[in-house]
């Protein structure tokens, strides 16, 4: 019976004759006996081959196979609880498929080497793990969009414009000689649909031209954004602060061993529920202050200001209502308040940054225009946008969540390129 390692400790398939196809991940021998410690998708487990047990052909490939190589093997389940989870196989067949030239990843390489041969890292068990839970965490995030609250999913141009985050970060390209940028975000094309289909999300890659190296910034990144009709600022943090506690729970629940595997205590993420605290911009830069930190109201936090707000938090935070001056053009005016804005961003506990920017837009035609040319866009640049607010434009809000910022967080990982296959920072491109 061809089955998979997973099967076999799940089911405990002791006695069993079965038949597996994987790759080497470990291997030694001596004189008559080898140990493969095998991999396949659904994990590991031990083959031991004897030389008298197996057809010679079979002990023969079984001396050449390299860490890497791939074959299939045949043979009967043992219990053994000093073999990584819990069961051998006694081979009685050992085929190899492909023995392949020796793996160049061996013990002790660099960072640098590891992003390099990035394409054959990602065999490893680590990365193995995280992409099993990156998908989790992206599942869980469309399904409490699609199934609780009934969103639409839509598909936005990649290839835009004009940006709607500020003109440093666009990357700029041509486009049968005229000039465009790739998407930053696609807030302004989901804000169409909250016209037609109410509420709505693009779930796509964002593109920003960071300068800076940090363990926080990508410079392709995948976005999710949510785009919601008749939603203040408040009932908009309400959404995020369901949305984060439904993955958090769910990978708690059902998928203890992967956080584990990624380096993340389930009982941390277990904590991850509503209410979260919610802060005022204002408050929350007298308590940087109050920490030790230092800053100006009027500034934006950097980590070091997030690190200080979060540092003894479980679950994310709330820093809502920013001064108008230093967020985008296209978020509400607090009516209470005109030096600030119906915003909120939501920081990740312990460090780990913001993991959602959001707000109320602008939704009155006036208001909108003033606030474009206070920041000197231009009208002819945005008038398509502009146009929503000209047609039956109602009050709407939205937010953006960044998967890999979240993947780091939820799997407590030191760096953001370990949350998405194949980063793309300043200073790499490649594979
Ligand atoms: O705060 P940002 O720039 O907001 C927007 O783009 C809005 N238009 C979103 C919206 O309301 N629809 O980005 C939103 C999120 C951040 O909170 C962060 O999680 C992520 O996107 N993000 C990045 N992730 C990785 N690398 C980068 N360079 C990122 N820049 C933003």
């Amino acid at each position: 019976m061809i089955t998979n390692i997973g099967t076999i400790i799940a089911e405990k398939l002791e006695g069993k004759d079965v038949a597996l196809r994987g790759w080497v991940y470990r291997l030694r021998g001596s004189g008559n006996m080898m140990f493969i410690v095998m991999r396949d998708p659904s994990g590991i487990i031990q083959i031991a081959i004897k030389k008298d047990k197996v057809p010679e052909k079979d002990w023969k490939d079984a001396n050449d196979a390299y860490v890497e190589s791939s074959f299939t093997v045949t043979g009967r389940v043992k219990k053994d609880d000093r073999a990584p989870g819990g069961f051998e196989i006694e081979a009685t067949e050992f085929e190899l498929i492909s023995r392949g030239d020796p793996f160049p990843i061996s013990k002790d390489l660099s960072d640098e080497f590891l992003l390099d041969v990035r394409h054959l890292w990602l065999r490893s068990q680590k990365m193995t793990s995280i992409m099993k839970a990156r998908h989790h965490i992206v599942n869980y995030l469309r399904e409490f969009l699609d199934e609780k609250e009934g969103f639409y999913e839509i598909a936005p141009p990649i290839i835009t414009k004009s940006g709607c985050e500020g003109g440093s970060t666009l990357f700029e390209m041509q486009y049968f000689g005229e000039k465009a940028y790739l998407t930053q975000s696609s807030q302004m094309y989901a804000e169409v649909f909250v016209f037609s289909l109410g509420k709505v999300y693009v779930f796509a890659p964002s593109f920003r031209a960071e300068k800076s190296r940090t363990i926080r910034h990508l410079a392709e990144y995948w976005h999710l954004e949510p785009e919601m009709a008749f939603y203040d600022y408040k009932m908009n943090m309400d959404l995020q602060e369901s949305m984060v506690e439904y993955v958090a729970q769910n990978m708690v629940k059902n998928h203890s061993h992967l956080l584990k595997a990624c380096g993340r205590e389930p009982e941390d993420l277990a904590k991850v529920k509503g209410p979260f605290p919610r802060m005022e911009y204002k408050n929350a830069v007298v308590k940087v202050n109050e920490l030790g930190g230092k800053m100006s109201h009027g500034e934006d936090f950097g980590a070091d200001e997030e690190a200080l707000l979060t540092k003894e938090l479980d679950k994310p935070l709330f820093v809502y209502k920013y001064p108008k001056a230093i967020k985008a053009f296209y978020m509400k005016e607090d009516p209470s308040n005109p030096e600030y804005v119906l915003n909120n961003d939501l920081l990740g506990p312990r460090g780990h940054g913001e993991i959602i920017g959001g707000s109320e837009r602008i939704w009155h035609l006036d208001e909108l225009l003033e606030r474009m040319k206070e920041q000197n866009l231009k009208e002819a640049d945005y008038k398509w946008y502009v146009d929503l607010r000209r047609y039956g434009s109602v009050p709407h809000s939205g937010f953006g969540l960044g998967v890999e910022r979240v993947v780091k967080w939820m799997l407590n990982l030191d760096h953001i390129r370990d949350a998405i296959p194949f980063p793309r920072t300043i200073n790499r491109v490649y594979p």
